[in-house]
Parts: structure tokens; sequence; C-alpha cells
């Protein structure tokens, strides 16, 4: 480069006119008045609009030359924009550059989309141009924010006396919560690692290492099933204290959060975040993350159900299920037979056997209901039900009859696509922020299917003290020391304090079907710790990918990751994953069953 830049592209402003600059950047756009070529040059603090005269004659031929996202320095004098001619939507609107030397520093082809046009491409070619799509404004602001966001989080740990500690990436194997990531060992033929799922068992590890407060901005690798708030590489700020309970954790981490919302938004939150319990959550949302910005609650109505002629209801409650309702205010007009319809089939997808509905007033007439249900209760069960349901005409009320768990997941989930149909979600994180601790977790489900307990956190979560005694008696009565953020119904992140004692480890892995020999294979190093002095300890971890993507009001944790993955988990700017050389696998021992399948 012939000349250094002087300033950004950001900052000059009315004050500056007059002043000597020097600028460096990418042409944003161009156009051509009667011979003065006009660009916005762009850099990543912002665009300044430079002017190349034909008075200046070996810059003006660099500059009339210039294209969609060419380099380019500039040198020349800071000129307040004519009367008219100021843009008020840029900082620099009021000012331009009259260039007096140029250089072309190197020239782009022609892109593929520029970064003023986010929606005329799609995002796949955004991913595979990636350093393009890096160029436009929301990309280069979402990265610039998460750095800031990462850099509170530390700030914040650091303060209150945690370690930034680094774990393996090269982990073991230990199958437990979501399907891993193998690494071939070339050393130890036929021996893998596993990319880790969480630094979960280094940090208990540290904890009785005596380090008392780590902390890590960790990379984490899960082989899910991929949605828009889930990669297979994430991030998350993990931590892990000792000697300390729950209110500890939940102190920490709520205060974490007003300070980032009040440092990257300024916005003022309050000093402490509702609280609900798990059981709570499921019994009025279906759902342990529910969304709080909006009603559509959900009610258990089954002795009122069976009570009534219908028989659909009758037999669940006879065979101990439950009938649960939800009541969509004004559903009779904003719910058509066909939205109803569509309904039906979505609930159906969810495990329903159908989804009874009874429209109060409408066509029926002022006070009374019609549906396919409604000759099945008579006007003493309705008005009983007006009640029960808080309905009243104009609404339509929708029935889930089943065993307990499938009425929970399918009224979730229809009230989720209900509120978002009907647009009944605040725009826009609309200034809405309902955060919400769950809490009291139960520590197993029961999986019939395999007649084997699986850990609803994990199988180093601590039960509640009382609830010891009911690991020989009944496992499933045990609750949890866990905890959830959950923000706009989105998991932000989950912890718990951990179990500290050998015996209730052992005992823990025996419930979810872990042999002694296995647990003993997979987990040797921890119970061997949980022997030499380990203290009370338990610990946290926000999924930095989904902090980011709700403070920014993003669609998709892609948006605020700089070489996401697709839904497929291909990365398409480098086209991984590929295949390797013969030789490589031959080095590693390694053959594979199937050809590489085709890439799409
Ligand atoms: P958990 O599995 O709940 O807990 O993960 C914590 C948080 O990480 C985020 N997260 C993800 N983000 C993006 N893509 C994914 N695939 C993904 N999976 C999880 C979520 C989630 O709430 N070791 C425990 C924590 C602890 O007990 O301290 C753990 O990993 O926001
Ligand atoms: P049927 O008697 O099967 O014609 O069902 C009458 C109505 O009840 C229809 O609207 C069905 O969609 C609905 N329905 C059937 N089974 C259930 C169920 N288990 N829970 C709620 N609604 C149901």
């Amino acid at each position: 480069m012939a000349f250094k830049r002087s300033h950004s592209c950001g900052v000059l402003r009315k004050s500056d006119v007059g002043t000597q600059v020097a600028l460096a950047g990418w042409v944003n756009a161009y156009r051509d008045h009667g011979g003065v070529a006009f660009v916005d040059l762009r850099d990543r603090q912002g665009i300044t609009q430079v002017v190349f005269h034909p008075d200046y004659k070996e810059a003006h031929d660099i500059g009339r030359a210039l294209r969609n996202e060419d380099v380019v320095a500039v040198k020349g004098t800071v000129r307040a924009r004519e009367e008219g001619k100021t843009n008020p939507k840029m900082v620099t609107g009021e000012i331009e550059i009259v260039v007096t030397s140029a250089e072309l520093i190197n020239k782009s082809d022609a892109p593929p989309f520029t970064p003023g046009q986010r929606d005329v491409v799609s995002e796949d070619t955004r991913l595979k141009y990636r350093y393009l799509d890096i160029r436009r404004k929301e990309m280069t602001d979402a990265l610039v924010t998460r750095h800031k966001i990462v850099k509170i989080m530390r700030d914040y740990c650091d303060a209150h006396g945690f370690i930034e500690i680094e774990t393996p990436i090269l982990y073991k194997s230990t199958p437990e919560g979501a399907r891993e990531f193998l690494v071939p060992s070339r050393l130890h033929a036929g021996e893998f690692y596993a990319l880790p799922q969480s630094p979960q068992l280094f940090k208990q590890v540290l904890m009785v290492g005596g380090m008392e407060r780590y902390m890590q901005i960790a990379r984490c690798f899960r082989d899910e099933d991929l949605r828009a708030d889930r990669q297979p590489e994430f991030t998350q700020l993990d931590l892990e204290m000792s000697f300390i309970d729950r209110e500890d954790i939940i102190e920490l981490i709520s205060g974490l959060i007003v300070r980032l919302w009040k440092e990257v938004l300024n916005i003022e939150l309050p000093a402490t975040f509702l609280r609900m319990t798990y059981q709570e959550c499921m019994d009025r949302f279906g759902i342990d993350r529910p969304d709080l910005r909006y009603g559509l609650e959900l009610k258990d109505v089954s002795d009122w159900a069976n009570s009534t002629d219908a028989t659909v209801f009758k037999s669940v409650v006879g065979a101990g299920g439950h009938v649960k309702l939800i009541t969509v205010p004004g559903g009779g007009t904003s719910l058509t037979r066909k939205a109803l319809d569509a309904l039906t089939e979505e609930a159906k997808k969810f495990g329903a056997k159908g989804l009874a509905y009874l429209k109060l007033g409408g066509d029926a007439g002022a006070g009374k209901m019609s549906g396919p249900i409604a000759k099945f209760v008579n006007e003493e069960k309705q008005a009983e039900l007006r009640n029960l349901a808080s309905a009243a005409d104009g609404d339509v009320i929708l029935f889930c009859a089943d065993k307990l768990d499938v009425t929970y997941r399918v009224l979730g989930e229809l009230r989720q696509n209900i509120a978002r149909q009907l647009n009944m979600i605040p725009e826009g994180g609309g200034g809405q922020w309902k955060f919400l601790w769950v809490i009291d977790f139960p520590s197993f489900d029961y999986d019939a299917a395999t007649q084997r307990h699986i850990a609803k956190h994990h199988p180093f979560t601590a039960p509640r003290d009382e609830d010891i005694a009911l690991l020989d008696t009944d496992p499933t009565k045990v609750h949890a020391k866990a905890y959830d953020i959950v923000l706009n119904g989105i998991e932000l992140g989950g912890g718990s304090i951990r179990i500290h004692q050998k015996d209730v480890q052992s005992k823990v892995f025996g419930l979810l079907g872990i042999s002694p020999e296995d647990a003993q294979k997979k987990f040797a190093f921890l119970l061997d710790a949980l022997r030499f002095g380990a203290p009370p300890h338990g610990g946290i971890a926000l999924g930095v990918d989904r902090l980011v993507m709700l403070m920014l009001n993003r669609q998709s944790i892609r948006d605020v990751i700089a070489f996401p993955k697709t839904q497929s988990g291909t990365d398409l700017m480098t086209e991984a994953p590929s295949p390797v050389e013969p030789k490589q696998l031959v080095d590693l021992s390694i053959a594979t069953i199937a050809p590489p399948s085709p890439k799409k």
C-alpha cells in the first residue's frame, strides 16, 4: 500500500471538514454524475462517501473504473456535502472526501452478491461465500456484539474469582447424552478419542483439584439432528464452583444476564427472575421451557370430562389418562375450519388420537356450543366448562385426551403453534424478555420400552438431600438439584449441584443401568477423584450462540456464528466433511464399509 489509513470509514463528521485524511476499504457502491465518480467506501466501522473529480486526473481514472468490492485506498480532504446532498441515514452523511490520490489495491471479480443484498440470495449462497456475507453490516455487527458479550462474560467471571482453564478437546468416549464425534488414534490403532459434548467431568475434577471456581468459553460437540437453535459444534459459557448451593448459581447467573442486557442492549432487567418448578411448567404449559410472552395455558379437566357423555374422554380417563384443554380467545373467528383440521393433523403428529374442540357462541347462538363433541356435553356441563376454561362466546376450546405425557406434548406444541399462527408473540423480542428459572426437575425419566431410568439432566446431578432414600425405593419420585434458565421459550442454559459422594454416584450409575464394570471402564477417573476429598460443587453452562441470537433478535444461531454448518452438518465454504486419501485411512488403521455419499 502506498499510504497508511489515518481514519476508519465510520468516524469522520462535520467537525473534521478541512482535514487531510487517508481511508481504505471496499467499494460498497459507485455512481457517475457528469463525469464525477462517487464511491461509498466501506470498512468494518462504516461507510464514507468519496468523490473522484476530473481535476485530479490520476485518481479520477482509478475512481471511475472502480466496481463493487474492489479494495482501494484514497487520500484527500474532508468537505461538507452540499445543501440537499446530505444523507441523514448515515452517521458520516454530512461529509465527503475529495480524493486527491488513490491506489487500487485489489480488483474484485463481480461478486455473486453484494453486502446490501441479503434477501436476494439463498442462505446456502451466503454460507458458500461467507467472507462476502461477513461484510454485510448485520453479520459484522453480530460478530462484534458476540465479542463484546463474551468479553463481559469473562470480565464478570474474573471479578467473581473464576479462573479460566482449558480442558481437552481430544477426550474419551463416554456415550451418555447425544451421539459423539469420534477421532481415530494413529498411535493406538483401532482406538478412538471422542470430542467432548461438554467439559462436564473435567470441570468436576478441577473442583476436586481445589480450583474452587472454574470458567471456560468452551467449544462443545454433539452429533445430533440439527435445528435452528442447534449446531454440531457450539459454544458454552461453562462454569463450576465449590462450596456453594443452587442459590449461589442462580444469583451469579442472574447478575451476569442483568449486566449483559444493560451493557449490550441498554435494557434494565429486574434483578431477580421468575421461578417455576418443573411440575408447574408442565401443568401450565406442557413443556419445561415455556414461552411466557403469551397465555394459552393448559388446564386439566379430567374430572369434568369424565362426568360428560363423551366416550372419547371417558374411556381415556377410565384407563388412567387425562383430559386437558387450551382455550383460544377469539378462536371462533381466527381459527377457521381449515385451521382446526390442520391443528388436528399437527396434534396427531405429536401422538394425539384426535383433537376435540368446542366453539362457544357463533353459529350455535349466544351461550351455546358447537363442534363434534357438543352433543355429548349437556347444558349444565357446558356451564361448568365455561367456568373451568375461563372461556366466553367467541372462544374455541381444544381438548386432548390421552396418557399424561402425550397431553403435555400435544398441547405444549399446539400452544406454540397457535401463538405463532395467530401472531400472539410480541414481534422481535419486543422488549419482552421473559426469563424463567425452572427448578425441582425430576432426576430421572423412566423409559418403559427399555425398562430403564434415564438421567433428566446428566448422571452426575445430585438428588435433593431429602430424596436420597427414594433412590432405593421409588427413583421416579427423586427430584434433582438441577436448574435451567429459559428465555422466551428457549433453553439458554442448564446446570446442577453435583454428586460428590462416591457411593451416591455409584448408586445413580446403577439406576441408570450402568453396571459397576461399565462405570469403572468409562468413569474410573471420576469415581477415583470422588474418593480423595471431593468438595461439594455445582455449576451451569449457558449456550453462548443462543444467548447472542436472542439478544440480537436473529432467527437462527447460524446468524451469529462466523462459520456455521448447515442443517445437514456441512460447511458449504470449506466443503467439510469430505472424503480423505486412502493412505490416510491406512495410517489410521481404518477401513470404511460404505463409499462416501455423493454431495447434494
Ligand atoms: P446442556 O446439555 O444443558 O448442559 O447444555 C447447556 C446449554 O448449551 C446449549 N446447547 C446448544 N447450543 C447450540 N447447539 C447445540 N447443539 C446445543 N446443545 C446445548 C443450550 C444448553 O442450555 N454440562 C452441562 C452443564 C452443567 O451441568 O453444568 C451441559 O452441557 O443453551
Ligand atoms: P370420534 O368419536 O373418534 O369421531 O372423535 C370425535 C372428536 O374427538 C373428533 O374431533 C376427534 O378428533 C376427537 N378425538 C378423538 N380422540 C381424541 C382424543 N384422544 N383426545 C382429544 N380428542 C379426540
